[in-house]
């Protein structure tokens, strides 16, 4: 009786650490999205952006500019794929590699793509 206690308090044990475990596992960053500060990406984008791409325009070259459909059509719609025009610059835009941190450039690419998302409101 006392041995069958002391292993199903084993047991349970066992299953406490596993859920325990996965839920970690689940909730850590590693899994998810990378971790991007929206609002730091806010003040980037009104800094260095805002002048050619006011309300997710663009004043130089129309049809390139940061309305979803647009990002879509353009397959700039995801953080990676804005990251690197922002990186490496493309024609008339200029590249941020040596302006921004890769932190930053991500920070601000998070904030474009939720922009478009929200219709630029
Ligand atoms: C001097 C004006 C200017 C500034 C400042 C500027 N861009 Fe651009 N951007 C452009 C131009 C011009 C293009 C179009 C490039 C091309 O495809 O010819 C463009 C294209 C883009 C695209 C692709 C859009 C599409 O639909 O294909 C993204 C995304 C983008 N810019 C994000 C940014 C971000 C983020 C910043 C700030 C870090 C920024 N831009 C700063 C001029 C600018």
């Amino acid at each position: 009786m006392v041995l069958e206690m002391i292993i199903l308090r084993k047991i349970i044990s066992i299953v406490l650490i596993t859920i325990f475990v996965l839920l970690a596992a689940i909730n850590s960053p590693a899994i998810a999205e990378p971790v991007t500060d929206l609002d730091h990406g806010a003040a980037l984008f009104k800094a260095n952006c805002a002048g050619c791409h006011a309300n997710g325009g663009n004043i130089v070259r129309r049809g390139r500019n940061l309305k979803l459909k647009t990002l879509h059509k353009n397959k700039v719609d995801t953080q990676a794929a804005i990251a690197a025009i922002v990186t490496n610059g493309k024609n008339n835009m200029s590249a941020y590699q040596d302006k921004l941190t890769t932190q930053e450039i991500a920070d601000v690419s998070a904030y474009v793509l939720r922009q478009a998302e929200l219709n630029w409101k």
